[in-house]
């Protein structure tokens, strides 16, 4: 199958791995990965992690990515990482209002916008995460959701920085539950966030974003879910912890 956007695959680890633990899944990708340069990949260790896995990536195909970064650049936010900071390890990537962090940091649209604004001000490419929770999509407010939290989370993007922006598709009754999406439904919410970027951006913005679903992938669905159209990658929590699932859902979905 032959997409115009390059497939994108980001380990999501969450709190999980300590330094020790982090080496050791590193070692395993890069040897399963060693070979593959089709598609984009990336891991987002915990920031204690950053610095000995940046090392250990440097002569690999494996970029890097946190989990979050403050909105501002430098001063008294205690407990708060900045973007030049995660730039010292050579991040490429951070990952922006994910479902955990808008439940339990209470984190708003508004301060996604801020964050992504910031990230792209350091030339760091945000993964901006979206997603309905169960109750709204049996309510029938699937879209609705969406739209706002698109709207809301990349406010005051230009057209070039949105080019530059990965969304992630993440429906929270999906996220560890070992529930996924059917390829149908992920293709659906896809293809309406790919139009909503059209009429907030345009066309040609719309056509070049990638959009990754994330949600319970595993080798065994990784390969349908990416052979919708309008499916780009994955953002993997779970299976990213262990190096031969996170590497066989990226052989499958590419092979
Ligand atoms: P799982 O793959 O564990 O469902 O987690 C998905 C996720 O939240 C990635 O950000």
């Amino acid at each position: 199958m032959t997409k115009d956007r390059k497939l994108i695959f980001a380990g999501n680890w969450k709190m999980n791995k300590t330094v020790a633990e982090a080496l050791d899944l590193v070692r395993g990708l890069k040897i399963e990965l060693a070979n593959i340069k089709e598609a984009d990949i990336v891991v987002c260790p915990p920031f204690t992690a950053l610095s000995e896995v940046s090392k250990a990536i440097l002569d690999s195909n494996i970029r890097l990515g946190a989990q979050d970064m403050s909105p501002n650049n430098v001063g008294a936010f205690t407990g708060e990482i900045a973007a030049v900071m995660l730039k010292e390890f050579s991040v490429r990537y951070v990952i922006l209002g994910h479902s955990e962090r808008r439940q339990y940091q209470k984190e708003s649209d508004e301060l996604i916008a801020k964050k992504a604004a910031a990230s792209h001000a350091a030339s760091l490419k945000p993964i901006v995460c979206v997603g309905e929770t169960l109750s709204e999509r049996d309510g029938g407010n699937t879209q609705q959701v969406l739209e706002t939290q698109i709207r809301g989370s990349l406010a005051g993007l230009n057209k070039d920085q949105m080019t530059e922006t990965i969304i992630a598709y993440e429906p929270v009754w999906a996220i560890g539950t070992g529930k996924t999406a059917t390829s149908d439904q992920a293709e659906e919410a896809h293809r309406f966030i790919r139009q909503l970027l059209g009429q907030v951006f345009d066309e040609t913005v719309a056509r070049k974003v990638r959009i990754q679903y994330g949600g319970s992938v595993k080798p065994s669905n990784a390969r349908e879910l990416m052979s919708q159209p309008d499916v780009d990658g994955a953002l993997v929590g779970g299976a990213s912890l262990e190096s031969r699932s996170f590497a066989d859902i990226i052989k499958n979905s590419i092979g």
